[in-house]
């Protein structure tokens, strides 16, 4: 299993790295929007740090604009996954780009059936948006199963990654789900390590050590 930090912030991602458990990074324009900076000098700073696949996505909504913001993208790093959202235009590019070589991280996902095309398209990553569908009191983590299951009929090669993530239950049911990757806030990496009976048992044997 893998896990993502869906993020922007270099800090953010310097400390995640330092625990030994980061693979990788998912970047949106919601999330550059926050930081300071040159959108390529951003991603080329997070592509130093992480030494794993980092996603950054593409402004354009016509394939050919697409292919060649991809193609530029990806010169920035080898570490450079281009997200392109699902549209036809984003298939078309999907569909060029990964016979040039450059991985797709499909993104903008919220049904079995964009992530059929997606996977069809030679996409090397579908991203659907667990968070936002349940956020309308749709499932997401249906969407999540049937992709799976879709994923391992026909042996596609494409990985799943389980995006719009918010809260830590989110990771433990991509985990038992089998899903390849989770891409999540800087918040919930830090809600996962955290249990009150760690806190709790650490204060207890350093109290008894100290009564010896
Ligand atoms: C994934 O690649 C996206 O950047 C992200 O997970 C979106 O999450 P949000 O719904 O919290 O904005």
């Amino acid at each position: 299993m893998k896990l993502y930090l869906d993020t922007a912030n270099l800090q953010e991602i310097k400390e995640i790295a330092q625990w030994g458990v980061l693979d990788g990074v998912t970047t949106n324009p919601t999330l550059i929007s926050r930081e300071e900076g040159d959108y390529r000098k951003i991603l080329k700073e997070i592509c130093d740090v992480v030494k794993g696949p980092v996603s950054g996505e593409v402004l354009s909504l016509k394939s050919d604009e697409m292919v060649a913001e991809a193609r530029e993208l990806s010169k920035i790093s080898e570490h450079i996954v281009v997200k392109i959202p699902c549209t036809v235009d984003g298939l078309k590019a999907t569909r060029i780009l990964s016979q040039e070589g450059i991985r797709v991280n499909m993104t903008l996902i919220f049904s079995a059936n964009q992530a059929i095309l997606a996977a069809k398209a030679g996409a090397s990553f579908i991203s659907p948006f667990v968070g936002r569908l349940d956020d309308i009191a749709n499932p997401g983590i249906e969407v999540i199963k049937d992709i799976l299951e879709i994923l391992n009929n026909y042996d596609f090669s494409s990985q799943l990654i389980f995006a719009s993530v918010r809260h830590p239950e989110h990771v433990r049911q991509a985990a038992i789900l089998g899903t390849h990757i989770v891409t999540m806030p800087y918040r919930v990496f830090s809600l996962m390590i955290k249990h009150p009976l760690t806190d709790i048992g650490i204060e207890r044997f350093l109290n008894d050590w100290k009564k010896r």
